[in-house]
């Protein structure tokens, strides 16, 4: 404990000290406080028992003091729990895979496919999460990281960045996935920048084109549960040639047509409820805003608009 390899170590360290702290505090409190009434309260001591009814100081002091430890307790493990979220900008992405037959296995942008995770140090690495076949764990105690993987959860992510060169266990650790998920082990391996990129080889060239990382995006984050590519209608709209065409929406339930352009698309990723297309409901699509990077929506905007072509 309190030697560890990545930026998660000091938060999630202090926070298992903070809550390990109040929980002695209160096992010794109240150890001391039932020794104390064995003393004072036993039946030689003070052989009439009292019936004690209302004391509002002190039941306010111990509510008081409950509710100031709770909302300690909330303060760390939010906060710790919202930078493990939000990947900072200028990641690199590798797809994780898992299944019990095959264990884990890691899959570059390059399309270079690994048993270990080959990582750069000092840079954020964004995981996404693909289970094959049952609920899985990945597990990386040295980074104080922990992420569910769930069959048919396309948006699940992790992220971590490592702060020290050398090999880390990574293991399955989801109780649920049986015998088997015990010898799903594998390794972090951290490496310098140089060594990596020699490692990773060659940047495959049609991963730059804008258009395919936009649908990438989309696809990791389920767009296509109500969006199709190719006409078809869904739950909501097509993307399909809708860049630079009007569409009739309803804006406070005032009916306008507006023309579909980058703001738009924007707008409605991070804001679906304000313009709502004619013809379908409210409230079905979640508003994106914090869960898409600008950079990010920049790209799946390239990708919509390649389906106009
Ligand atoms: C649960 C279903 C659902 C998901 C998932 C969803 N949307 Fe939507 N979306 C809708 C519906 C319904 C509408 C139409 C109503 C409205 O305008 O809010 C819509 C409207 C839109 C529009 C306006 C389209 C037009 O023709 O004017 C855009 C752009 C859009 N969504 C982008 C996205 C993107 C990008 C994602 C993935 C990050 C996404 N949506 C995920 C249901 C969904």
């Amino acid at each position: 404990m309190f030697s560890g390899a990545s930026t998660f170590v000091e938060g999630v360290d202090t926070t298992f000290g903070v809550i390990m702290g109040i929980t002695l505090f209160l096992l010794i409190g109240i150890s001391l406080t039932i020794i104390l009434f064995m003393y004072r309260y036993n039946k030689r001591r003070h052989p009439k028992a009292v019936q004690i009814k209302g004391y509002p100081t002190l039941e306010l002091v111990w509510t008081i003091i409950l509710l100031g430890l709770v909302v300690i307790i909330y303060y760390y493990g939010w906060t710790g729990w919202v930078s493990m979220r939000e990947t900072p900008d200028d990641y690199i992405e590798v797809t994780v895979n898992a299944s019990l037959e095959d264990g884990f296995s890691f899959k570059y942008d390059n399309d270079k496919v690994s048993e270990k995770l080959y990582v750069p140090v000092g840079k954020p690495v964004k995981l996404y999460l693909d289970a094959e076949d049952v609920i899985h764990s990945l597990f990386i105690p040295a980074f104080r990281m922990k992420e569910d993987m769930n069959p048919g959860l396309e948006y699940g992510h992790a992220w971590f960045e490592a702060t020290t060169e050398g090999e880390f266990d990574l293991y399955g650790a989801e109780l649920y996935g049986g015998v088997q998920e015990a010898m799903m082990l594998s390794e972090v391996v951290v490496m310098s920048e140089e060594d990596y990129s020699s490692w990773y080889g060659p940047v495959k060239t049609t991963e730059v084109d804008p258009a395919t990382r936009g649908r990438r995006i989309a696809e990791r984050n389920g767009c296509q549960a109500c969006h199709s590519f190719d006409g078809s209608m869904v739950i909501g709209p097509t993307f399909k040639g809708i860049y630079g065409q009007n569409v009739t929406v309803f804006t406070n339930n005032v009916k306008r047509e507006i023309i579909i352009d980058d703001e738009y698309i924007r707008h409605s990723i991070y804001f679906p409820d304000d313009d709502i297309v004619e013809g379908f409901n409210k409230g079905q699509m979640i508003s994106y805003e914090n869960v898409i990077s600008e950079e990010d929506v920049q790209l799946i905007i390239e990708f919509i608009k390649s389906l106009s072509e």
